[in-house]
Protein backbone atom coordinates (compact mmCIF):
# COMPACT_ATOMS: atom_id res chain seq x y z
CA UNK A 1 0.00 0.00 0.00
CA UNK A 2 2.74 2.54 0.72
CA UNK A 3 4.18 1.68 -2.45
CA UNK A 4 1.11 2.26 -4.62
CA UNK A 5 1.85 5.77 -2.28
CA UNK A 6 4.84 6.07 -3.35
CA UNK A 7 6.26 6.64 -0.25
CA UNK A 8 4.12 8.88 1.36
CA UNK A 9 1.61 8.46 3.99
CA UNK A 10 -1.66 9.59 1.88
CA UNK A 11 -2.93 9.78 -1.38
CA UNK A 12 -3.59 12.94 -0.33
CA UNK A 13 -0.11 14.07 0.19
CA UNK A 14 1.26 12.26 -3.04
CA UNK A 15 -1.11 13.71 -4.70
CA UNK A 16 0.12 17.59 -3.38
CA UNK A 17 3.40 16.98 -4.48
CA UNK A 18 2.69 15.39 -8.24
CA UNK A 19 1.30 18.82 -8.59
CA UNK A 20 4.33 20.46 -10.46
CA UNK A 21 4.60 17.60 -12.48
CA UNK A 22 0.50 17.79 -13.12
CA UNK A 23 1.21 21.37 -14.18
CA UNK A 24 3.77 20.43 -16.74
CA UNK A 25 2.16 17.79 -18.14
CA UNK A 26 -1.09 19.66 -18.72
CA UNK A 27 0.80 22.61 -20.64
CA UNK A 28 2.85 19.73 -22.69
CA UNK A 29 1.52 20.14 -25.80
CA UNK A 30 -0.07 23.13 -26.07
CA UNK A 31 2.02 26.08 -26.24
CA UNK A 32 4.01 26.36 -29.46
CA UNK A 33 7.72 25.53 -29.18
CA UNK A 34 8.38 29.98 -29.61
CA UNK A 35 6.39 29.77 -26.23
CA UNK A 36 4.29 32.99 -27.93
CA UNK A 37 0.80 30.72 -28.32
CA UNK A 38 -1.52 28.76 -27.48
CA UNK A 39 -2.20 25.39 -29.14
CA UNK A 40 -5.33 23.16 -28.66
CA UNK A 41 -5.00 20.43 -31.73
CA UNK A 42 -8.10 18.16 -29.90
CA UNK A 43 -10.46 21.45 -29.90
CA UNK A 44 -13.38 20.84 -32.16
CA UNK A 45 -14.19 24.64 -31.71
CA UNK A 46 -13.42 26.63 -34.86
CA UNK A 47 -12.10 30.40 -34.75
CA UNK A 48 -15.41 31.28 -36.41
CA UNK A 49 -17.29 29.33 -33.50
CA UNK A 50 -15.23 31.42 -31.01
CA UNK A 51 -15.63 34.52 -32.10
CA UNK A 52 -19.25 34.33 -32.72
CA UNK A 53 -19.43 33.46 -28.35
CA UNK A 54 -20.76 36.05 -26.69
CA UNK A 55 -21.79 34.36 -23.06
CA UNK A 56 -19.88 31.54 -21.20
CA UNK A 57 -21.39 29.65 -18.29
CA UNK A 58 -18.99 27.40 -16.20
CA UNK A 59 -20.81 24.96 -14.49
CA UNK A 60 -19.25 22.39 -11.75
CA UNK A 61 -19.66 21.34 -8.00
CA UNK A 62 -17.31 21.60 -5.28
CA UNK A 63 -13.47 22.39 -5.84
CA UNK A 64 -14.33 22.11 -9.62
CA UNK A 65 -16.39 24.60 -9.06
CA UNK A 66 -13.97 26.65 -6.98
CA UNK A 67 -11.49 26.22 -10.02
CA UNK A 68 -14.23 27.69 -12.66
CA UNK A 69 -14.49 30.61 -10.58
CA UNK A 70 -10.60 31.19 -11.01
CA UNK A 71 -10.70 30.19 -14.72
CA UNK A 72 -13.48 32.21 -15.50
CA UNK A 73 -12.06 35.45 -13.50
CA UNK A 74 -9.25 34.84 -16.10
CA UNK A 75 -11.53 34.33 -19.29
CA UNK A 76 -13.30 37.24 -18.76
CA UNK A 77 -10.12 39.56 -17.45
CA UNK A 78 -8.68 37.97 -20.62
CA UNK A 79 -11.32 37.76 -23.13
CA UNK A 80 -13.94 40.39 -22.10
CA UNK A 81 -16.67 38.45 -22.81
CA UNK A 82 -19.54 37.95 -19.90
CA UNK A 83 -18.85 34.55 -17.84
CA UNK A 84 -21.65 33.78 -15.34
CA UNK A 85 -20.88 30.83 -12.53
CA UNK A 86 -23.25 27.91 -11.56
CA UNK A 87 -23.00 25.26 -9.26
CA UNK A 88 -24.47 22.15 -11.06
CA UNK A 89 -26.76 21.47 -9.24
CA UNK A 90 -28.73 24.74 -8.87
CA UNK A 91 -27.72 25.79 -12.97
CA UNK A 92 -30.82 23.74 -14.55
CA UNK A 93 -33.76 24.94 -11.97
CA UNK A 94 -32.62 28.88 -12.24
CA UNK A 95 -33.73 28.68 -16.54
CA UNK A 96 -30.27 29.86 -17.54
CA UNK A 97 -30.15 31.81 -20.67
CA UNK A 98 -29.01 29.42 -23.17
CA UNK A 99 -28.24 30.05 -26.70
CA UNK A 100 -26.35 28.54 -29.70
CA UNK A 101 -23.71 31.65 -28.88
CA UNK A 102 -23.40 30.68 -25.25
CA UNK A 103 -20.08 28.46 -24.62
CA UNK A 104 -20.90 26.22 -21.77
CA UNK A 105 -17.60 25.05 -19.60
CA UNK A 106 -18.35 22.05 -17.18
CA UNK A 107 -15.29 21.03 -15.31
CA UNK A 108 -15.54 17.86 -13.22
CA UNK A 109 -12.03 15.45 -12.48
CA UNK A 110 -14.21 12.25 -12.58
CA UNK A 111 -16.51 13.22 -15.36
CA UNK A 112 -19.26 11.25 -13.65
CA UNK A 113 -21.07 13.41 -11.28
CA UNK A 114 -24.47 13.19 -11.55
CA UNK A 115 -25.77 17.26 -11.58
CA UNK A 116 -22.72 18.46 -13.99
CA UNK A 117 -24.11 15.73 -16.25
CA UNK A 118 -27.72 16.62 -16.24
CA UNK A 119 -26.10 20.38 -16.70
CA UNK A 120 -24.33 19.66 -19.72
CA UNK A 121 -27.42 18.08 -20.92
CA UNK A 122 -29.58 21.20 -20.32
CA UNK A 123 -26.86 23.14 -22.52
CA UNK A 124 -27.15 20.73 -24.82
CA UNK A 125 -31.08 20.63 -25.23
CA UNK A 126 -30.60 24.66 -25.61
CA UNK A 127 -28.21 24.43 -28.21
CA UNK A 128 -24.93 25.47 -26.28
CA UNK A 129 -21.47 23.96 -27.63
CA UNK A 130 -20.32 22.26 -24.10
CA UNK A 131 -16.64 21.95 -23.21
CA UNK A 132 -15.78 20.05 -20.47
CA UNK A 133 -12.43 20.06 -18.67
CA UNK A 134 -12.20 16.71 -17.01
CA UNK A 135 -9.30 14.61 -16.36
CA UNK A 136 -11.04 11.09 -17.06
CA UNK A 137 -10.71 10.99 -20.93
CA UNK A 138 -13.15 8.06 -21.14
CA UNK A 139 -15.76 9.11 -18.28
CA UNK A 140 -19.35 10.03 -19.31
CA UNK A 141 -19.12 13.95 -19.29
CA UNK A 142 -16.17 13.80 -21.37
CA UNK A 143 -18.17 11.31 -24.23
CA UNK A 144 -21.53 14.34 -24.03
CA UNK A 145 -19.21 17.04 -24.45
CA UNK A 146 -18.62 18.95 -27.77
CA UNK A 147 -14.70 19.10 -27.02
CA UNK A 148 -12.98 18.19 -24.35
CA UNK A 149 -9.57 19.86 -22.26
CA UNK A 150 -7.68 16.96 -20.71
CA UNK A 151 -6.22 18.03 -17.36
CA UNK A 152 -3.42 15.38 -17.02
CA UNK A 153 -3.41 15.57 -13.48
CA UNK A 154 -2.73 11.30 -13.55
CA UNK A 155 -5.77 9.43 -11.22
CA UNK A 156 -6.81 11.48 -8.36
CA UNK A 157 -7.38 8.79 -5.48
CA UNK A 158 -7.87 11.06 -2.43
CA UNK A 159 -11.48 12.05 -1.85
CA UNK A 160 -9.79 15.64 -1.14
CA UNK A 161 -9.20 16.97 -4.44
CA UNK A 162 -6.05 18.80 -5.13
CA UNK A 163 -4.04 18.02 -8.46
CA UNK A 164 -7.03 17.93 -10.15
CA UNK A 165 -7.88 21.29 -8.78
CA UNK A 166 -4.52 22.51 -9.95
CA UNK A 167 -4.72 21.57 -13.53
CA UNK A 168 -8.00 22.77 -13.91
CA UNK A 169 -6.41 26.36 -13.06
CA UNK A 170 -4.14 25.57 -16.12
CA UNK A 171 -6.84 23.94 -18.36
CA UNK A 172 -8.73 27.02 -18.04
CA UNK A 173 -5.49 29.50 -18.22
CA UNK A 174 -4.28 28.36 -21.14
CA UNK A 175 -7.99 28.55 -22.84
CA UNK A 176 -8.43 31.63 -21.87
CA UNK A 177 -5.30 32.80 -23.69
CA UNK A 178 -6.08 30.92 -26.79
CA UNK A 179 -9.29 32.69 -27.03
CA UNK A 180 -7.67 35.92 -26.49
CA UNK A 181 -5.60 35.21 -29.22
CA UNK A 182 -8.51 34.21 -31.39
CA UNK A 183 -10.45 37.62 -30.40
CA UNK A 184 -7.16 39.75 -30.89
CA UNK A 185 -7.84 41.00 -27.05
CA UNK A 186 -4.40 40.29 -25.78
CA UNK A 187 -1.34 41.18 -27.58
CA UNK A 188 0.91 38.85 -28.59
CA UNK A 189 3.30 39.98 -26.36
CA UNK A 190 1.05 39.67 -23.52
CA UNK A 191 -0.04 36.35 -23.92
CA UNK A 192 4.31 35.57 -24.24
CA UNK A 193 4.56 37.11 -20.63
CA UNK A 194 1.87 34.87 -18.83
CA UNK A 195 3.14 31.88 -20.86
CA UNK A 196 6.43 32.56 -19.51
CA UNK A 197 5.05 33.09 -15.99
CA UNK A 198 3.08 30.19 -16.44
CA UNK A 199 6.41 27.73 -17.53
CA UNK A 200 7.65 28.76 -14.09
CA UNK A 201 4.58 27.56 -12.08
CA UNK A 202 5.92 24.10 -11.63
CA UNK A 203 9.28 24.92 -10.18
CA UNK A 204 7.60 27.85 -8.22
CA UNK A 205 5.24 24.98 -6.13
CA UNK A 206 8.33 22.94 -5.92
CA UNK A 207 10.19 25.46 -4.23
CA UNK A 208 6.79 26.05 -1.89
CA UNK A 209 6.92 21.94 -1.01
CA UNK A 210 10.50 21.89 0.01
CA UNK A 211 9.68 23.21 3.02
CA UNK A 212 6.48 22.59 4.98
CA UNK A 213 7.41 22.82 8.70
CA UNK A 214 6.09 26.30 9.52
CA UNK A 215 2.19 25.75 7.64
CA UNK A 216 2.31 22.26 9.61
CA UNK A 217 3.10 23.63 13.10
CA UNK A 218 0.47 26.02 11.90
CA UNK A 219 -1.72 23.28 11.03
CA UNK A 220 -1.61 22.19 14.43
CA UNK A 221 -2.19 24.83 16.08
CA UNK A 222 -5.34 25.30 14.00
CA UNK A 223 -6.49 22.04 14.66
CA UNK A 224 -7.16 23.02 18.28
CA UNK A 225 -9.82 25.11 16.78
CA UNK A 226 -13.40 24.13 16.09
CA UNK A 227 -14.42 27.47 14.06
CA UNK A 228 -12.24 29.87 11.60
CA UNK A 229 -12.64 32.55 9.09
CA UNK A 230 -10.79 32.83 5.71
CA UNK A 231 -10.83 36.37 3.71
CA UNK A 232 -9.49 37.73 0.63
CA UNK A 233 -10.70 39.51 -2.56
CA UNK A 234 -10.72 38.73 -5.99
CA UNK A 235 -9.23 35.45 -7.02
CA UNK A 236 -8.18 35.54 -3.41
CA UNK A 237 -11.43 35.19 -2.67
CA UNK A 238 -12.32 31.75 -5.11
CA UNK A 239 -9.11 30.42 -3.37
CA UNK A 240 -10.37 30.88 0.42
CA UNK A 241 -13.18 29.04 -0.89
CA UNK A 242 -11.41 26.44 -2.01
CA UNK A 243 -9.17 26.41 1.43
CA UNK A 244 -12.40 26.43 3.30
CA UNK A 245 -13.98 23.84 1.64
CA UNK A 246 -10.37 21.58 1.69
CA UNK A 247 -10.38 22.24 5.54
CA UNK A 248 -13.88 21.07 6.07
CA UNK A 249 -13.64 18.58 4.02
CA UNK A 250 -10.99 16.28 5.63
CA UNK A 251 -10.33 18.35 9.30
CA UNK A 252 -13.72 19.00 10.17
CA UNK A 253 -13.07 21.82 11.51
CA UNK A 254 -15.73 24.31 10.66
CA UNK A 255 -14.86 27.40 8.65
CA UNK A 256 -16.28 29.62 6.46
CA UNK A 257 -14.76 31.88 3.81
CA UNK A 258 -15.89 35.55 2.88
CA UNK A 259 -15.00 38.21 0.68
CA UNK A 260 -13.04 39.94 2.74
CA UNK A 261 -15.12 43.27 2.08
CA UNK A 262 -18.52 41.58 3.05
CA UNK A 263 -17.38 40.33 6.94
CA UNK A 264 -18.92 44.02 7.93
CA UNK A 265 -22.24 43.07 6.79
CA UNK A 266 -22.87 40.52 9.16
CA UNK A 267 -20.79 38.45 9.73
CA UNK A 268 -18.12 40.46 11.63
CA UNK A 269 -20.43 39.80 14.62
CA UNK A 270 -19.05 36.12 14.88
CA UNK A 271 -15.55 37.42 15.21
CA UNK A 272 -14.53 37.08 19.13
CA UNK A 273 -11.65 36.33 20.94
CA UNK A 274 -8.79 34.40 19.50
CA UNK A 275 -10.73 32.95 16.63
CA UNK A 276 -8.39 32.43 13.45
CA UNK A 277 -9.00 34.27 10.52
CA UNK A 278 -6.84 32.98 7.49
CA UNK A 279 -6.47 36.40 5.37
CA UNK A 280 -5.17 35.74 1.43
CA UNK A 281 -3.26 39.32 0.96
CA UNK A 282 -1.89 37.63 -2.88
CA UNK A 283 -3.65 40.76 -4.63
CA UNK A 284 -1.40 43.92 -5.06
CA UNK A 285 -3.84 46.21 -6.05
CA UNK A 286 -6.37 44.98 -3.78
CA UNK A 287 -3.94 44.85 -0.61
CA UNK A 288 -4.52 48.39 0.87
CA UNK A 289 -8.47 47.01 1.02
CA UNK A 290 -7.36 43.61 2.73
CA UNK A 291 -5.74 45.11 5.12
CA UNK A 292 -7.95 47.30 6.32
CA UNK A 293 -10.41 44.58 6.29
CA UNK A 294 -7.32 42.47 8.55
CA UNK A 295 -7.65 45.22 10.88
CA UNK A 296 -11.61 44.97 11.36
CA UNK A 297 -11.09 41.51 12.54
CA UNK A 298 -7.46 41.96 14.86
CA UNK A 299 -9.71 44.75 16.40
CA UNK A 300 -12.21 42.28 17.82
CA UNK A 301 -9.46 39.77 18.77
CA UNK A 302 -9.11 37.50 15.71
CA UNK A 303 -5.92 35.96 15.43
CA UNK A 304 -4.83 36.75 11.64
CA UNK A 305 -2.30 34.40 9.46
CA UNK A 306 -1.50 36.36 6.32
CA UNK A 307 -0.50 34.36 2.95
CA UNK A 308 1.21 37.38 0.61
CA UNK A 309 4.51 37.92 -1.05
CA UNK A 310 7.42 38.01 0.71
CA UNK A 311 7.98 41.79 0.26
CA UNK A 312 4.55 42.29 1.86
CA UNK A 313 5.41 40.26 4.48
CA UNK A 314 6.82 42.86 6.97
CA UNK A 315 4.78 45.28 6.75
CA UNK A 316 1.73 42.98 6.87
CA UNK A 317 3.34 41.38 10.21
CA UNK A 318 2.10 44.94 11.59
CA UNK A 319 -1.13 43.73 11.38
CA UNK A 320 -0.93 40.05 11.55
CA UNK A 321 -0.01 37.77 14.14
CA UNK A 322 1.84 35.55 11.47
CA UNK A 323 2.53 35.93 7.73
CA UNK A 324 3.07 33.16 4.52
CA UNK A 325 5.53 34.12 1.82
CA UNK A 326 4.31 32.34 -1.30
CA UNK A 327 6.46 33.08 -4.40
CA UNK A 328 5.70 35.72 -6.74
CA UNK A 329 3.87 35.07 -10.01
CA UNK A 330 1.03 37.51 -11.98
CA UNK A 331 -2.36 38.29 -9.98
CA UNK A 332 -4.33 36.37 -11.79
CA UNK A 333 -1.84 32.49 -11.23
CA UNK A 334 -1.64 33.44 -7.78
CA UNK A 335 -4.49 31.19 -7.44
CA UNK A 336 -2.10 28.25 -8.51
CA UNK A 337 0.49 28.92 -5.97
CA UNK A 338 -1.51 30.10 -3.03
CA UNK A 339 -4.08 27.22 -2.94
CA UNK A 340 -0.82 24.46 -1.98
CA UNK A 341 -0.23 26.30 1.59
CA UNK A 342 -3.99 25.71 2.25
CA UNK A 343 -3.68 22.73 0.72
CA UNK A 344 -0.99 21.15 3.26
CA UNK A 345 -3.21 23.10 6.04
CA UNK A 346 -5.97 20.90 5.43
CA UNK A 347 -3.83 17.44 5.16
CA UNK A 348 -2.36 18.44 8.44
CA UNK A 349 -5.20 19.47 10.37
CA UNK A 350 -6.45 16.17 9.75
CA UNK A 351 -3.46 14.33 10.30
CA UNK A 352 -3.61 16.13 13.94
CA UNK A 353 -6.82 15.64 14.74
CA UNK A 354 -6.38 11.67 13.72
CA UNK A 355 -9.10 11.30 10.75
CA UNK A 356 -8.41 8.73 8.06
CA UNK A 357 -7.27 11.97 6.13
CA UNK A 358 -7.43 10.11 2.53
CA UNK A 359 -11.15 8.77 3.60
CA UNK A 360 -13.05 11.55 5.15
CA UNK A 361 -16.54 10.58 6.65
CA UNK A 362 -19.69 10.95 4.80
CA UNK A 363 -18.16 11.88 1.46
CA UNK A 364 -17.19 9.71 -1.94
CA UNK A 365 -14.64 10.44 -4.51
CA UNK A 366 -17.22 10.93 -7.17
CA UNK A 367 -20.56 11.71 -6.62
CA UNK A 368 -23.18 9.84 -9.00
CA UNK A 369 -26.71 11.14 -7.08
CA UNK A 370 -27.88 14.35 -7.77
C1 LIG B 1 -13.17 18.09 -3.49
O1 LIG B 1 -12.22 18.04 -2.51
C2 LIG B 1 -14.42 17.37 -3.22
N1 LIG B 1 -14.23 16.04 -2.87
C3 LIG B 1 -15.59 17.65 -4.15
O2 LIG B 1 -15.97 18.96 -3.92
C4 LIG B 1 -15.42 17.45 -5.68
O3 LIG B 1 -14.57 18.41 -6.19
C5 LIG B 1 -16.80 17.50 -6.34
O4 LIG B 1 -17.59 16.43 -5.86
C6 LIG B 1 -16.76 17.49 -7.84
O5 LIG B 1 -16.24 16.29 -8.34
P1 LIG B 1 -15.83 16.15 -9.84
O6 LIG B 1 -14.74 17.12 -10.09
O7 LIG B 1 -15.38 14.73 -10.00
O8 LIG B 1 -17.03 16.47 -10.68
Amino acid sequence: VTAEKGGFDHFMLKEIYEQPKAYRDTMRGRIDESGSKVIFPELNLTEEKIRSINNIHIVACGTAYHAGLVGGTAIERLVRIPVAFDVASEYRYRSPLITPETLVIVVSQSGETADTLAALREAHANGAHVLAITNVVGSSIARDADDVIATLAGPEIAVASTKAYTSQLIAFYLFGLYLAEVRGTQTAEEISHIIAAMQSLPEQVEAMLENTDAIKAYAEHISNHNNLFFIGRGVDYAVALEGSLKLKEISYIHSEAYAAGELKHGTLALIEDGIPVIALATQEALLEKTVSNIKEVKARGAEVMALSHEEHVSSLLKSVDQAFAIPKTLPLLTPALSVVPLQLLAYYASLARGNDVDKPRNLAKSVTVE
